[in-house]
């Protein structure tokens, strides 16, 4: 597709998108046409749809402002309808969206906006878009879930645990990936969590969750989880990877539990020979927040292309949590203090490294801000989209 032809889809879907009221009517006019185009369609969503239409808008905006990367889009858009299957969704449906998306974008445009010119190349992007989702659910021969057990659950901060499962069968991932999961505490809730270690043939795998308060999931995530519980788990999803065919080294940005899918590459590159250099900017507000640092200390001090860099707001440990202060071990970096990005943009451009970031929506959009305003290009960072 042309340059012109992408720009101008861009500009259609960023001015329908530019305010959180303008993406949830643009999911709201997607949803009402979708399951007035066939019976039984509404049956396969929850009744509560807020923070659906959210993700929604999300994931088309990540898609329409990388059409001129198909392979990254192309893999995402797989990825999302091999993860599909497991709500039930088939191939056909696909079809049908791309009417429900050609409709709602229309609605959510201005008349005067809507020439023929824009439709046509809206349709050739949505017709795409679809196609690509309904051959990868079409052709994908992988399980559309596979069933877990619970073998471990650690509190290791009062909001924060650590919880291993072994899978019936090993699910083919690789470190750097999330999956979506179903616990029996929150059926029909399925949330996203990343792989903290690498895949291994015994089909052990641990999540770090971090309770948020107001959430429907993570409270019983952290709080209420047991072992011999049994999970429900999608199939591996991202693209968060270390490109060894470069030659360029790594920089690596998390915060909080962000640090799950960085830390599973961290521990596969330590089972290699020869790594580019990596540098790990770990973050929280308090050095507490920082949970596994000790595991990331003894990584460094027998990986000597790892430097880890611990970055936290405050010096001292909260009152709710007074545990005393861990230092760094002789030889390893010390701790640096203020918000992550800022800290890491300090050291300037980092325009020779690939860029992963892992964290919060919220620590994801400052922290690409720094870098970038620090002349880091945005093409070199990744991200997970949603
Ligand atoms: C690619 C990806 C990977 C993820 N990996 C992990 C992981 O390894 N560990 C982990 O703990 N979580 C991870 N998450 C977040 C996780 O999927 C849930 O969104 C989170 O646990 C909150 O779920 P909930 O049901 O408790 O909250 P919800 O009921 O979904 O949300 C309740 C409210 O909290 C807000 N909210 C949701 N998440 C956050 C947040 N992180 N910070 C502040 N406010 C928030 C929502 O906008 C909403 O207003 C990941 C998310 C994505 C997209
Ligand atoms: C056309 C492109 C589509 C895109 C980009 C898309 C995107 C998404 C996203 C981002 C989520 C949230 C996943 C999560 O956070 O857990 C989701 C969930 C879901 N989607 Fe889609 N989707 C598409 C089409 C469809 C179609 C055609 C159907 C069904 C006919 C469908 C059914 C569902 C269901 C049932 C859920 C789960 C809702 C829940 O339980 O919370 N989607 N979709």
């Amino acid at each position: 597709m042309e340059a012109f032809a992408i720009a101008r889809v861009q500009l259609s879907y960023a001015s329908i998108i530019a305010t959180p009221a303008g993406a949830e009517r643009f999911a709201t006019a997607f949803y009402t046409a979708l399951w007035s185009e066939a019976t039984g369609i509404r049956d396969l969503f929850p009744a509560g749809m807020v923070s659906m239409r959210q993700r929604f808008a999300t994931a088309i905006g990540w898609v329409i402002n990388r059409l001129h990367e198909p392979a990254p889009v192309e893999r995402f858009l797989g990825q999302l309808a091999r993860d599909h299957r497991k709500y039930g969704v088939e191939p056909v449906h696909y079809r049908i969206a791309g009417n429900a998306l050609l409709v709602a974008i229309r609605e959510c445009t201005p008349p005067i906006l809507w020439t023929a010119a824009l439709e046509r190349t809206w349709a050739e992007v949505l017709d795409r878009v679809v196609e690509t989702m309904a051959s990868a659910a079409a052709t994908d021969d992988l399980p559309a879930s596979w069933g877990a057990t619970v073998v471990g659950h650690e509190r290791v901060l009062p909001d924060l645990a650590i919880i291993r499962l072994e899978t019936d069968s090993p699910i083919p991932y690789h470190a750097g990936q999330y999956m979506s999961v179903q616990i029996p505490q929150r059926p029909h809730m399925w949330r996203y969590l990343s792989a903290a270690i690498p895949p291994n043939p015994q089909g052990q795998i641990e999540f770090h969750v971090r309770r948020v308060s107001t959430g429907w999931v993570s409270p019983a995530l952290v709080g209420e989880v047991a072992v011999g519980d049994r999970w429900t788990i999608g199939p591996p999803l991202g693209g968060l990877h270390v490109d060894f065919d470069s030659g360029e080294d790594v920089l690596m940005l998390a915060s909080g539990t962000g640090l799950a899918p960085l830390r599973a590459q961290i521990m596969e590159m330590a089972m290699r020979g020869n790594n580019p250099r990596v540098h790990l900017f770990y973050g929280g507000k308090y050095p507490c927040d920082l949970y596994d640092l000790e595991t990331l200390w003894q990584i460094a001090m027998t990986n000597p292309w790892l430097t880890v860099v611990p970055v936290v707001e405050e010096k001292e440990n909260p009152y709710w949590n007074p545990v005393p202060v861990k230092e760094p071990p002789p030889g390893l970096h010390r701790t640096m203090y203020g918000k992550l990005g800022k800290v890491a943009a300090q050291f300037g451009s980092w325009a020779d490294r690939q860029v992963q970031i892992s964290g919060s929506p919220s620590m994801i959009r400052t922290t690409l801000y720094a870098l970038s305003a620090a002349g880091t290009p945005r093409g070199n960072i990744s991200f997970d989209p949603l």
